[in-house]
């Protein structure tokens, strides 16, 4: 008779305790906040940036370009140009100067890395272009420094010892110099 009730009670007991689990289950899975929404939405519109960005730091070491390279550099910036200007005007953030001046240098930098292909028979082109990844790659720096965000050893998995040491410390932006760690 004992034994019986408490096979009864533990019984009742599993069962509350896994009506539990499952309402925490059902609860969690609510709909994120608007705020995650348009977070994800500018993160979208960053990678698509970061991919173009990749595409001409991939060849910007090379010594010469092939028609081909600078029908990267040309798709890439305009890529870069396309997006920044839907970064500016979705995602414009009017009490933070920085970041709308930030943006919109991004999409001059973009734009003269485009004029430059247009002049890539003549003397000097090539550094010009690598000057402008080095320019585009700065502003990309400065405006994640400028938030705090130290996103990369995500941009470049495998590099973060070599490259990323200090990860934790956000510097104060140098305008002058080139962070590493963006
Ligand atoms: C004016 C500011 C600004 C500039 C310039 C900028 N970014 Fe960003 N970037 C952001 C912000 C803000 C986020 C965070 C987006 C989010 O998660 O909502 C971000 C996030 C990212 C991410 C992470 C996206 C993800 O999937 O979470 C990558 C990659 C990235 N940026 C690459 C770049 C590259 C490459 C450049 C330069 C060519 C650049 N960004 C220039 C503001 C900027």
């Amino acid at each position: 008779m004992e034994v019986k009730e408490l096979v009864r009670r533990t019984i009742l007991t599993v069962l509350i305790i896994g009506v539990c689990g499952m309402m925490t289950y059902v609860f969690a899975d609510e709909p994120p906040p608007k705020q995650e929404k348009e977070k994800s939405e500018l993160a979208k519109l960053m990678s698509g940036i970061d991919k173009s960005y990749k595409a001409v730091e991939e060849i910007s070491g090379y010594y010469k370009y092939s028609d081909n390279d600078w029908k990267v550099i040309a798709e890439s910036s305009e890529n870069i140009a396309k997006l920044t200007k839907m970064v500016i005007s979705k995602f414009s953030r009017p009490d933070d100067q920085k970041y709308q001046d930030l943006n919109k240098t991004m999409l001059t930098e973009a734009e003269k890395m485009y004029e430059i292909v247009s002049h890539k028979g003549e003397q000097g082109a090539l550094e010009d272009a690598q000057w402008q990844v080095r320019r585009l790659r700065q502003t990309c720096a400065l405006c994640h420094k400028h938030l705090g965000i130290t996103i990369y050893p995500q941009l470049y998995p495998g590099k973060k010892e070599e490259l990323h040491p200090g990860q934790t410390e956000i510097a104060a932006p140098k305008e002058t110099n080139i962070p590493k760690d963006w």
